[in-house]
């Protein structure tokens, strides 16, 4: 179910036989120029264009999805209803319906992100004039993404099902979207997932902070909000450093750790000059750049060749996340302490689950990571790469569930 808590006036708009395709369909090329027309239109009829103008600003197409439901027609005149989802400091997105006037059925479905770039190109806020029109309170749909204020940062957050909390925290260049698969059978468990700040649908911080430490701070805050005493805490790679990090300073919060994918020692002096030089290329050339690198190494050969749905929700994952904050990963990373003193004074159950194929983190790493920890498991799955709980979801999932069942 939608809740249209924000929705603005609806359009009205005919389709033209030059929408068309030669079987007379609407093609998709113009279902995306129709849906764009009708958000200029209904802003027209709010504060205008020239919101932007003045504010010195322009909405720039982050994402867009679209989903075609019905077939349309030259002559169909199709209503087109906007409801605001998300509403941060310098993005939002929308979703839209067109439906057709005769019979009310909708003929397909749009949903836009957009981030606002000021002059020189860098993210700008949301002019108030546009906060005003939308309103400020986005709307969810059940299941789907919620945006809440943690720390003065707009953030991403998919939680599904009830029970003990279960925190799962994504990787780098990543976003909380990485563990859709892996998650859904863990029924009995309140699964939260959100996208760390700067990445994903998470705003750019204000401040421009980004350390294990603010990471691990937000997602306390987050947990807080939704009056999270205690969780198991679930990390992939960068997640790890930040699950690590994060047992330190809450340590009464957490009942249990899972490390992906992950290691305790600091970047070494050539780590270092490669985050640097991987933040050049981030600048220079933006985060595609950064998906044609990564992509070989986050996944093993045999995903890469046979799993085309996962290389595109990685590459869209990459993509999708904003330069600042993929810069601001970088630094964190670089920065970050040696975890390895602190592993033997963690108390709490430890599960280590790897890939056999992990380019990035050698399996041995994960052995030793896991033999320093007291008490702590370890699970080597086969066919699988750095990304293991995307490209082995089915086998990750159950390693973790029979994990979280011996806690009682
Ligand atoms: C990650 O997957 O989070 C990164 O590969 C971690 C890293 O670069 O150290």
């Amino acid at each position: 179910m939608f809740t249209a808590v924000t929705s603005v006036p609806s359009v009205v708009m005919r389709v033209y036989p030059d929408d068309c395709d030669a079987f007379g369909h609407v093609n998709q090329a113009a279902f995306l120029r129709m849906f764009e027309r009708a958000r200029w239109e209904v802003l027209a009829v709010g504060p205008g264009m020239e919101a932007f103008r003045r504010s010195k600003t322009w909405p720039a197409v982050r994402k867009s999805t679209v989903e075609y439901t019905a077939e349309a027609f030259p002559g169909d005149v199709l209503q087109y209803d906007t409801t605001l989802t998300h509403l941060g400091r310098t993005s939002f997105s929308l979703h839209q319906t067109a439906r057709r006037e005769a019979d009310g059925v909708i003929v397909a479905e749009a949903d836009s992100v957009f981030v606002c770039v000021g002059e020189t190109g860098r993210p700008s806020a949301v002019p108030v004039e546009i906060r005003n029109f939308f309103g400020t309170r986005p709307s969810v749909r059940a299941g789907a993404v919620q945006h809440l204020l943690v720390r003065d940062v707009a953030t991403a957050v998919d939680v599904q099902g009830d029970g003990p909390a279960i925190l799962f925290v994504h990787g780098f260049p990543l976003d909380r979207t990485m563990w859709r698969h892996l998650v859904a059978p863990l029924t009995g468990w309140q699964r939260i997932a959100p996208d760390l700040r700067g990445m994903g649908l998470s705003d750019v911080p204000q401040s421009g902070r980004y350390s294990m430490a603010e990471y691990a701070d937000d997602l306390a805050a987050l947990l807080a909000k939704r009056e999270v005493e205690e969780t198991v805490i679930c990390g992939l790679s960068m997640g790890g450093y930040i699950a690590l990090e994060f047992v330190r300073r809450y340590r009464s919060m957490v009942r249990a750790l899972i490390l992906t994918n992950t290691r305790a020692e600091a970047d070494t002096p050539e780590g270092k000059a490669g985050r640097d030089e991987m933040a050049q290329l981030v600048e220079r050339e933006g985060a595609g750049a950064l998906a044609d690198v990564l992509l070989p190494k986050l996944l093993s050969p045999s995903s890469l060749s046979a799993m085309p749905q996962v290389v595109e929700h990685v590459r869209t994952m990459i993509t999708g996340s904003p330069v600042a904050g993929l810069i601001g990963a970088l630094t964190a990373m670089k920065d970050r302490p040696d975890s390895t003193p602190s592993l033997q004074q963690i108390d709490v159950p430890t599960l280590v689950v790897t890939g056999r194929e992990d380019l990035l983190i050698p399996v041995e790493h994960s052995r030793t990571m896991a033999d320093a920890i007291p008490g702590a498991q370890c699970t080597v799955i086969p066919e699988a790469g750095h990304l293991t709980p995307m490209e082995q979801p089915i086998a990750t999932s159950r390693v973790i569930g029979e994990f979280l069942e011996a806690l009682g």
